[in-house]
């Protein structure tokens, strides 16, 4: 397959400051003159935080190991686990088509995708919100048919479970990964033919669904802050204090995320207020393109966008075609209210020192 970089770009990328911490933490495992080893876990993090790995991504990151551009994106083409386009802002499904899952229904589980997400694989759903693909076996291969969804598996799905389950991602909610069929793990569909002494010794859930339903991030963009830095020979750390995970009590067990919200457009302007508009290059996620859609629809100003509404956020987040779902994934409101309060977020304040934006 030919892979390629997506027509429409983000205009900057940064990791959050925690993100940033682990990136350079990272780059101390390896020996001096070895750090361009550390290329796969930095294009990796920047995947989790944005579910997608820009140009500006790739960039970032050849940058921090001191690689020229072409030999980052080397790398990010040449792996499958790369997405090179935007995924869905709820969840990207990736249905194994290898043999047993193929032999088993796999077949079903893309009709479903096709019929609820989008027709083609890589494209997003209307609303943005899921993106779908056929993989090569992902290793689960005695509970097939079976798709991974973010972070965790769904083993021994059907088409009908398959479709539940995009419906409750939709919802809000997120199903409780491992088989869907009932089975424990992967024993005999009749039941235990040996070791059923251990049978009677079961905890609720297998290891590996009770482990994603402890760490509670199936489908959560990894901002930095859930984990601790691996690296404790660069002294302590703020960011090394893990934090305490939510202990889930039945299922679903993971944090669900608010209903979606119906949209509302904002109050717009016909031009800038006398002075001129604020840059609004100094939102992180705004480039000079979305800036100058902004202005074409009549957002100008800093505070207009601190003011938005739950409902306006979402009218936002469909409204910039491209750009899905970016003005809640990187909290525009919020760094908004700081900047028209003449204060700096993390972000312009980087940017300004890096050159990203001009003033
Ligand atoms: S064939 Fe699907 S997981 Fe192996």
């Amino acid at each position: 397959m030919l892979r390629r970089l997506h027509p429409d770009q983000p205009d900057s990328f940064a990791f959050t400051p925690e993100n940033q911490a682990w990136a350079e933490g990272q780059i101390t495992k390896y020996p001096e003159g070895r750090q361009a080893s550390a290329i796969i876990p930095l294009l990796w993090r920047a995947q989790e935080q944005e579910g997608w790995l820009s140009k500006p991504a790739i960039e970032h990151v050849s940058d921090m190991l001191g690689l020229s551009y072409i030999r980052g994106l080397e790398v990010a083409t040449f792996y499958f686990m790369f997405q090179l386009q935007p995924v869905g802002a709820i969840a990207h499904i990736q249905v194994c088509g290898t043999t047993s899952c193929m032999i088993c229904g796999a077949e079903d589980l893309v009709a479903v995708c096709q019929e609820k997400i989008a027709r083609e694989p890589h494209q997003l759903s209307e609303d943005g919100n899921f993106s779908w693909e056929e993989v090569e076996c992902l290793g689960s291969c005695s509970n097939a048919p079976m798709a991974q969804i973010g972070k965790d598996y769904y083993e021994d799905l059907t088409a009908a479970r398959m479709g539940e389950i995009i419906d409750e991602l939709a919802a809000g909610k997120v199903p409780v990964p491992g088989p869907q069929n009932g089975r424990y793990a992967a024993e005999p569909l009749k039941g235990l033919t040996s070791l059923t002494e251990y049978d009677s010794g079961r905890t609720q859930y297998n290891a590996s669904v009770q482990l994603a339903v402890d760490l509670g991030d199936t489908i959560k963009r990894i901002d930095g802050t859930e984990v601790p830095l691996t690296t404790p020979w660069q002294g302590a750390n703020e960011n090394a204090a893990p934090k305490p995970r939510a202990k889930p009590q039945g299922a679903p067990a993971q944090a669900e995320p608010d209903a979606p919200v119906k949209g509302v457009q904002p109050g717009l302007l016909k031009a800038a207020r006398s002075g001129g508009g604020d840059d609004l290059k100094r939102i992180k996620g705004v480039g000079p393109k979305l800036e100058s859609m902004l202005n074409d629809i009549g957002i100008f100003h800093f505070d207009q966008i601190a003011s938005w509404t739950k409902e306006e956020v979402a009218w936002a987040d469909e409204s910039f075609v491209g750009f899905k779902g970016r003005v809640s994934r990187d909290d525009w409101v919020a760094q908004a209210k700081l900047l028209a309060e003449g204060k700096e977020t993390e972000f312009s304040q980087r940017a300004e020192k890096d050159g990203i934006y001009k003033k």
